[in-house]
């Protein structure tokens, strides 16, 4: 049935998805892993100093959740980043100081800075949850920043140093080129539209519509074309395409979800959905196993064709089953607006009556062929004739 020239094209298939879990590499935004579940909706790569700024702005609370990442020159240096209120350089600014303390932890100080002088002490803005990290030649800096109510676009300035003084100040920044540039302006709400929180929320809506319409839908859908098409003799071989397309492209669409689950992953570093993620790869590796035993099925009648059809309905409905948990474990992360849910119960509660009536259908058809079959002389072979619902 599985002609040659159809398994070449569910090759091509096959190696075409790959190419496209391959381009679909992550994102260049969320660059670090941020340690404590500290997740920022946006980031941006700043211009100068090797250095990224990843933030979220709660606007109701017009607080600012910041993480500043920056090589300083030497681990015994400081990494910076303020706000400046009143102008768009150094003076003036509201900075966060962050080096290794006499105790040889990290820490972050707040500073005043006017003109080249540095204050030690309170800043404009009420800080909270302050703290910085060292590893592998980079520091970072973190904090919640109280700003005025519709302050939503800051002059911000950020700099590093080689060392810090015996008295606990950050000693002056080198004058190269580089150290002079780095100020720029934020917008807290545009830039974040712009950057990864527009951009997050639609990847994990596409990622949530391609995953449950292909796990959650389309490969319940084809395992039903199998199971009781196949009991209406003339739906023969007509359900095994069916059954088959279904299956690709279930399969097919749900390699493109489980890509941009990948991709969701790997932006949000730090915060992990052990579940949902777990059960992806199950689902992931026990489809494509499924998918390239196909290529190993035995012939109809050879002996080893009963084992592997056990096999395929085991594999397949653990698929099946993974999958509609995983509709619901992401539904979870997401979540999603209930209209989703109860739309995603619906279709399965259709699917699910459709399976039930059907399953009554094939055992009424599979029962009046055995007592039509057994009223005859010579009721045929070992099978007595009759289809059972599990024979493929
Ligand atoms: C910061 O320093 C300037 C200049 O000395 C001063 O006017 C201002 O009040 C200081 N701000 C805070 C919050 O201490």
């Amino acid at each position: 049935m599985a002609a040659p020239r159809f398994r070449l094209v569910l090759l091509l298939f096959l190696l075409s998805n790959v190419a496209y879990v391959a381009v679909a590499a992550p994102g260049s935004c969320s660059l670090e892993p941020f340690s404590s579940n500290r997740v920022y909706y946006s980031c941006s790569i700043l211009s100068y100093l090797s250095s990224s700024l990843s933030w979220s702005y709660d606007s109701a609370a017009s607080t600012l959740s910041i993480a500043f990442v920056a090589p300083p020159p030497k681990a015994e240096g400081w990494v910076a980043w303020a706000i400046n209120p009143t102008g768009d350089g150094m003076d003036g600014s509201q900075a966060l100081v962050a080096f290794h303390q006499p105790d040889g932890s990290m820490g972050v100080q707040t500073f005043n800075i006017s003109g080249t002088t540095l204050t030690k002490g309170p800043i404009k803005f009420e800080t909270s949850d302050l703290a910085a990290e060292y590893s592998d030649g980079v520091m970072r800096i973190f904090g919640k920043i109280k700003l005025p109510a519709g302050m939503t676009v800051v002059n911000h300035v950020w700099q590093v140093g080689s060392s810090v003084g015996n008295d606990g100040y950050p000693l002056p920044h080198e004058m190269k080129e580089e150290n002079l540039q780095p100020k720029g302006k934020l917008d807290l709400i545009q830039g974040a539209m712009s950057l990864s929180q527009g951009s997050t929320t639609r990847n994990k809506n596409v990622h949530g519509v391609l995953n449950a319409v292909s796990w959650g839908i389309l490969l319940p859908l084809g395992a039903i074309f199998a199971r009781y098409l196949k009991t209406f003799k003339s739906a023969d071989p007509a359900w095994f395409y069916l059954h088959v397309t279904c299956q690709i492209i279930g399969y097919g669409v749900g390699v493109g979800g489980w890509a941009t689950g990948l991709k969701l992953g790997s932006k949000s570093k730090g915060i992990e959905y052990t579940t949902h993620r777990d059960i992806g790869i199950a689902l992931f590796s026990l489809a494509t196993l499924q998918v390239f035993a196909l290529f190993l099925r035995p012939n109809k009648d050879h002996k080893y064709r009963f084992y592997w059809n056990i096999y395929h309905h085991l594999v397949g409905y653990t698929v099946i089953i993974l999958g509609i948990v995983n509709v619901f474990e992401g539904l979870k992360v997401l979540s999603a607006d209930h209209k989703w849910t109860v739309g995603y119960i619906a279709t399965i509660c259709i699917l699910g009556g459709v399976a039930l009536f059907l399953e009554v259908v094939t055992w009424f058809i599979v029962l009046k062929r055995k007592s039509d079959n057994s009223t005859k002389p010579y009721g045929g072979s070992s099978s007595n004739g009759v289809q059972h619902p599990l024979s493929v």
